[in-house]
């Protein structure tokens, strides 16, 4: 049985994604193959990418999947937040939510964009509750028989939060809290008010947080006097959904207007941050101790944009609330194709194909010819190594910035060694030097680092199994000075931590690294420029490498240098 996951809303994060018999083939966000960051279009690229990958047309295809509802449903509860006051309404909010209901029916939510480039298939579209493809995706590949299950983002058609109970591959709905009552919604709003771009920028005011103190004055947005939190929604929506009456209305109720993007960050702004930040775990951790209690499972998946929270994940599982906790990597709307494609499964009461996600290399892979090809064609001097993991890992000790480009790309936002810059943690200018030379981004967002897994505990306080970079932990006081370009302001660090069989060449290439230094870590950052996505093609990569202040590049088994 073949399933063709998708996930289209034109509002983010396009993807798709490609199962055969319940295994997971294929996945890559429709931004890595068009370059246009969070694309929001139909993913057209991704979907033939994935078709190509198994070898099949539209009409092999048993399972279409979008893992957004039919967009009736979505109009309908929109109608029903204007028409009862939890939205303000005016003429623009109606305009906006009708032009999308319009725009998504005209398409049938996207299946006649499909059909109109791949051809006819033998089945109709299924369109999946979209906070049900979240807990599918982050269920299914948790590799836990019972859980319990809670997804947070800014908005489905009418959730915004739910929780599920998994069990013997099934999931049952516990709770859904109802857009606008909306976390994700909360974070965004001040995200944009603090001069960032929402429903993109949320790490930027995450990595903030820790330069502020307490004090900012938040209540009057979430209340988290109850067990649940409530966001006051019409506080932060304004005539159009997160446009520039709602920036007007929160500074007025701020006292100060919202920061200029890329202007001086200030310490009324950390401190917003640190208050947003704080309200945010606040109320995460209401949830999972919500989600746990009706539940009666002390073992927890995350999934939902919020999910990204990796300060918040740490946080829940420093609590004590959980025993175990999975997070899928792709818990933004990329990875709801993975949760639709599986969805066919529950079909009649059956059961989920169960599977512990243990790494996400499934996107595109170029071998050593296609690499050749691209350097040949543009006329770069390059050596061919004998030994990849070895000649790394000198130029790594010697203090080079190193793009590695190697095998099949990351599914999810995070690079895992397979598209990332790589340098020496141990040099407290390291995180400057990449910033200013290669990143170009803003000087308080700290750098994550990979570990070998066998060495978390000598360095991290709570060494668990983390190899999504997606939950943070603290770093042992003794150690921070030993890795200080990857140890955050607070004392954090949101550590990959590898074992062999997920990234071979990686792995030996950290273990190597420790070889030389006696410290077998190396900050890990996403091969890309400020603003861009993740490089894919080994074109990508070099341009990105020669636009950069990188000093060299492991690509394949080719070494370029500047
Ligand atoms: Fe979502």
């Amino acid at each position: 049985m073949i399933s063709l996951g998708i996930s289209y809303s034109k509002a983010h994060d396009s993807s798709a994604c490609i199962a055969r018999d319940g295994k997971l083939l294929f996945a890559v966000a429709e931004e890595r193959l068009s370059r246009v960051k969070h694309d929001a279009r139909f993913p057209r690229l991704a979907v033939k990418a994935c078709l190509d990958f198994a070898g099949a047309g539209a009409r092999d295809l048993d399972h279409i999947c979008f893992g957004y509802q039919r967009p009736l449903k979505g109009f309908m509860h929109d109608l029903k937040c204007l028409a009862s006051g939890q939205q303000p309404m005016s003429g623009l909010n109606l305009l906006i939510t009708t032009q999308h209901f319009a725009s998504m029916w005209h398409q049938d939510g996207g299946y006649h964009h499909f059909t109109a480039a791949f051809g006819p298939t033998k089945v109709r579209p299924r369109f999946v509750d979209h906070h049900l493809a979240h807990a599918i995706s982050a269920y299914a590949f948790s590799g836990l028989e019972q859980a319990a299950v809670l997804v947070v983002d800014g908005r489905g058609a009418w959730e915004a939060t739910s929780i599920w109970h998994g069990h013997d591959g099934r999931l049952d709905p516990v709770l859904t809290i109802p857009w606008p009552n909306s976390l994700g919604l909360f974070y965004a709003a001040f995200t944009e008010y603090l001069g960032f771009q929402p429903n993109s920028d949320e790490w930027k005011v995450m990595g903030l947080a820790p330069y502020g103190e307490p004090g900012a004055d938040l209540h009057q947005f979430i209340d988290l006097h109850g067990d649940r939190y409530r966001v006051n929604a019409r506080l932060l929506l304004g005539n159009g959904n997160g446009n520039g009456s709602a920036m007007a209305a929160l500074a007025s109720r701020m006292g100060g207007p919202a920061r200029k993007p890329e202007s001086e960050i200030d310490g009324r702004h950390k401190n917003i941050a640190y208050g947003v930040q704080e309200l945010c775990e606040q109320a995460m951790l209401a949830l999972v101790r919500e989600a746990v209690a009706r539940t009666g499972c002390r073992d927890l998946c995350l999934a939902g944009g919020v999910a990204l929270n990796s300060k918040a994940n740490g946080k829940i599982l420093s609590s004590g609330a959980v025993d175990r906790l999975f997070v899928q990597p792709a818990a933004a709307d990329d990875g709801v194709a993975l949760g639709a494609a599986l969805a066919p499964y529950l079909e009649g009461g059956g059961r989920l194909p169960l599977q512990a996600m243990r790494q996400v290399y499934l996107g595109p892979e170029f071998d050593n010819s296609d690499i050749e090809k691209a350097l040949s064609t543009y006329k770069l001097r390059y050596v061919k190594l004998d030994n990849v993991a070895s000649t790394a890992a000198d130029l790594l000790a010697a203090g080079r910035i190193l793009g590695w480009f190697q095998g099949r790309m990351e599914f999810g936002p995070r690079a895992l060694g397979s598209r990332s810059i790589l340098a020496d943690p141990r040099d407290p200018e390291m995180n400057a030097k990449v910033n200013n030379a290669v990143k170009f981004r803003e000087w308080w967002r700290p750098f994550a680092p990979s570990m070998l897994a066998e060495a978390a505990a000598e360095y991290l306080e709570a060494a668990v199994d983390s190899p999504f970079m997606i939950v943070t932990s603290q770093v042992k006081p003794e150690k921070r000075n030993v890795i200080p370009a990857v140890t955050h302001v607070d004392g954090s660090a949101r550590p990959q931590t590898v074992v062999e069989e997920q990234n071979p060449l990686y792995w030996r290439t950290l273990k190597a690294f420790g070889e030389r230094t006696g410290v077998p870590v190396l900050m890990n950052t996403s091969f890309n420029l400020r603003g861009e996505p993740i490089v894919n093609t080994p074109t990508d990569a070099l341009r990105t490498f020669f636009s950069s202040g990188m000093d060299a590049l492991v690509i394949g088994s080719y070494l370029v240098e500047k």
